[in-house]
């Protein structure tokens, strides 16, 4: 199948609404990075997703709306505790924003995007493009991310075609996603309190001004796949080269591997770095900075697009500097370096 890159404009929306109410599924932009979408309502599309992906169907998606008032189509509120639905609504007032919340679902909702847990992810997108695309559907779009299942999130419409080029028809172009990881995923409990299931664009310290919050996240992540959030495998967003995390300077590391190296440098110009790993003899191929300011924001905007480019540079071993500190968007760095250097 040949993929159509469609501009995020009129023609271009009302193309991709109606191959989405056809059945059809799209590539499509959203601030974080670019999801798969299908209509939520329909499972036979929602099944085209995780088959384009390859993702196993215990892994659930997330249901994506334009506005919070489309919650109480996929989301039942009413019996729940007050505590709990107080949470809710002020969580739900952030919206649009790179937070999910996993709340109870209604029956209606396909068990393929529950992955029949009784919970569903819900989040409004900052994306205008996709918040259009949803209302030009007519219904919520369930969407993972647009990458083959455990692959680097697609940050750019050409990433999407390359990842799924001859699975998908149409992906909209909305340019560069200004967030670039992936939403942050919170579980609203019985007693207001939140779970975090995988940090991400939100920092957690934010959401501990709401509610309290338990972190699970990077410091422990379960390996089993029957788990609260299935998508948290020890392995995720993995380039196809091997990459080795290196707590602290990268010239500083003992040894490195002695093949052509690609490396990622977190904070600072990577120019410096190669040249002094180069005089150590090293083999450096490619190089690519997160952030020559160290601005965290920066480097989660880059941090996809940098490993795709090193996984594409011919280098036999990517060696990548682990985000040293892990508060606000530090949390969700560390935890997307750490998955990406684990295999299996
Ligand atoms: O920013 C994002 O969240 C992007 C864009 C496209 O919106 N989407 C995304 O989707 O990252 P995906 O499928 O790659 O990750 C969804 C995560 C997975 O870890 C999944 O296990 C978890 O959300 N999840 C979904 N529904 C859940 C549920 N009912 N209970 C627990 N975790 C759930
Ligand atoms: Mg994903």
């Amino acid at each position: 199948m040949l993929t159509t890159v469609l501009a995020p404009d009129a023609l271009g929306l009302s193309t991709a609404a109606a191959h989405l109410r056809a059945g059809g599924i799209v590539g499509m932009p959203t601030e974080t990075v670019y999801g798969l979408a299908a209509i939520a309502d329909d499972p036979a599309a929602v099944l085209r997703v995780f088959e384009a992906k390859n993702r196993p169907l215990f892994d659930p998606l997330i249901v994506h709306l334009a506005d919070a008032e489309q919650l109480g189509a996929y989301v039942a509120l009413e019996n729940w505790t007050v505590p709990a639905r107080r949470t809710v609504q002020a969580l739900a007032a952030w919206w649009p924003a790179p937070l999910t919340l996993v709340l109870p679902r209604r029956p209606e909702v396909p068990d393929l995007v529950t992955s029949g847990l009784p919970t569903v992810a819900v989040r409004v997108p900052a994306h205008p493009v996709a918040r259009a695309l949803i209302t030009a559907a007519g219904a919520g779009l369930a969407a993972p991310s647009a990458n083959r299942f455990g692959r680097i999130s697609p940050t750019t419409a050409a990433a999407v075609v390359e990842e799924l080029g001859d699975r998908v028809a149409y992906v909209l172009d909305g340019g560069p996603c200004t967030v670039g990881v992936e939403s942050t995923v919170v579980r609203v409990c019985d007693d207001g309190s939140l779970d975090v299931l995988r940090p991400g664009g939100v920092p957690v310290e934010a959401l501990a001004a709401v509610a309290p919050v338990h972190r699970g996240g990077p410091a422990a992540p379960d390996p089993s796949p029957t788990i609260a959030a299935p998508g948290q495998l020890p392995s995720h967003y993995a380039p196809r080269t091997p990459l080795t995390l290196v707590e602290g300077p990268i010239d500083g590391a003992a040894a490195l591997p002695p093949r052509a190296l690609a490396i990622l440098v977190a904070r600072g110009e990577a120019e410096p770095v190669v040249r002094r790993l180069r005089a150590r003899g090293y083999r450096v191929v490619a190089a690519c900075s997160l952030s020559a300011a160290g601005d965290p924001a920066e480097a989660s905007r880059q941090l996809f697009a940098a490993l795709r480019t090193l996984d594409h540079s011919g280098a036999d071993d990517i060696v990548a500097e682990q985000w040293p500190d892990g508060t606000g968007l530090g949390f969700a760095l560390r935890d997307r370096l750490a998955r990406a250097s684990r295999v299996g």
